[in-house]
């Protein structure tokens, strides 16, 4: 069975020899390490390059957490939650809030945001629960996952005690530098380590997402596996016409050259709603800088057929839309015959509701490209491990890509710091004196 397939038809874009050479060398200049932002190249060769040993490491430490823990809550935000936070939902039963036996732990996510109520409600919910911890951050020095953390140590340090704490709580950061580093090395806290080289949004096939997601329960092997046949099917040695990432990079960017501003990824399965939050992170924050980019959206369909799809049919001209589409359903439900026929619906008898999910799919689809919208349809063969780890990495390649194609440095994000600047100045921290009198100034 094939990967994934490409449909571009559809957006309108023809592939000519100067976009297929562009596209290229941007592939050439992500494996030689020649172009911009060259430092964050690890990503690259990430899946081939994790070893069994490594897999088994990253097994044994989650089957430790397994064992010791109902719930484990993962803190962390960006790179450091988004990936794990989008395949644990695309790999879990959408009910599984309603299981009373939990084959696995529940995993839980703190630090990616800075909400009181959430924070009080998740230090409430867990109560009941044993718990276990694993703190994420590259930097070691982010702020939100830091205040979380705080909150969350202290528990378990007042449930366990000190000692039995490091038992319960893993930390995920730099190998030297970072306030976390520091924290675990003195805490004693069993550590993984990010490498330099990989950045917070490629950061999914390392113990960032490798960890919460075998605590939860994933086939982390198959999902490393899915991702290095991408990684094989995506290298310089295949030809443009063969390689889906680079024609996706090619022809998002055809398509914003003509003015089309804004992607939406969509996906007519709920699961992968979080596909699309870890796709926009990873596109948004590679692309939008030096006053260019893509505005990378996303819609969970059909749900947004009946809230944003006025807008995509016959809004601004300026979308273009890309679909997640899953070949084969994990089960099956059919429509029954009913006798009175009240709904007027016995017309679907017999029918799969994946069967009319798709003619929802393709009926959108052409309304669409009738509306003005172009369309690129990626489909993947099952929500599996394979295919996802598959995806995921055809998404990161795509990216960088791209970003090379459109001349922005797809691995640093600049413009981050810009809102840290002034919540530091206005929490007064110590350090931002000068920048604290000129924002209040403003105030
Ligand atoms: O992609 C990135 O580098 C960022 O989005 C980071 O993942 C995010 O800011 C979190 O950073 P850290 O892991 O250092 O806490």
């Amino acid at each position: 069975m094939s990967l994934m397939k490409l449909e571009i038809a559809k957006s309108g874009v023809v592939i000519n020899e100067q976009m297929k050479a562009a596209a290229q060398k941007a592939n050439e200049l992500l494996h030689s390490g020649l172009g911009a932002g060259n430092d964050f190249l690890g990503w690259v060769n990430l899946p081939s390059s994790i070893d069994a040993e490594q897999l088994a490491a990253i097994e044994a430490q989650a089957a430790k957490l397994r064992q010791k823990a109902e719930v484990v809550i993962c803190i962390g935000i960006g790179g450091s939650y988004l990936g794990a936070k989008a395949v644990i939902e695309a790999m879990s039963n959408s009910f599984e809030f309603l299981n009373k036996k939990h084959a696995n732990p529940t995993v839980v996510f703190a630090g990616q945001n800075i909400s009181e109520d959430y924070t009080h409600e998740l230090l409430e919910a867990v109560k009941e629960y044993s718990v276990a911890a694993i703190v994420i951050s590259k930097s070691g020095t982010t702020t939100e996952p830091a205040i979380a953390f705080r909150l969350i140590k202290a528990e378990i340090e007042k449930r366990y005690g000190k000692a039995e704490a490091a038992e319960r709580i893993v930390a995920i950061t730099d190998k030297a530098r970072g306030a976390l580093k520091t924290l675990a090395t003195n805490e004693g806290y069993p550590t993984f380590v990010i490498p330099d080289n990989v950045g917070g949004r490629f950061s999914v096939l390392t113990p960032v997402g490798l960890l919460p997601l075998a605590v939860a329960g994933v086939d982390i092997k198959a999902l490393v596996a899915g991702a290095t046949a991408m990684e094989k099917a995506t290298a310089t040695d295949v030809a443009v016409e063969d390689n889906l990432a680079a024609q996706y990079a090619i022809v998002r960017n055809e398509l914003y050259k003509a003015g089309k501003k804004t992607e939406i990824l969509g996906s007519y399965e709920p699961k992968l709603q979080y596909v699309a939050e870890w796709w926009k992170q990873l596109y948004g924050e590679s692309e939008g800088k030096d006053g260019l980019g893509i505005f990378p959206a996303s819609v969970t369909l059909t749900a947004d057929l009946h809230s944003m799809g006025q807008y995509i049919q016959e809004g601004e001209r300026t979308l273009f839309e890309t679909i997640i589409s899953v070949a084969e359903s994990k089960y099956t439900v059919k429509v029954e015959a009913e006798e009175a026929n009240l709904d007027g619906l016995n017309f679907l008898a017999g029918k799969r509701i994946s069967a009319i999910n798709k003619m929802a799919e393709l009926g959108v689809q052409l309304a669409h490209i009738d509306g003005g919208v172009p369309n690129i349809r990626i489909e993947i063969p099952a929500i599996d491990e394979t295919s996802i780890g598959a995806l995921l990495y055809f998404f990161e390649k795509a990216c960088g890509i791209s970003g090379y194609i459109l001349g922005v440095n797809p691995f640093n994000q600049p413009g981050v710091e810009a809102y840290k600047k002034n919540m530091f100045a206005l929490l007064d921290k110590p350090g931002y004196e000068e920048e604290s009198k000129a924002i209040k100034a403003r105030l």
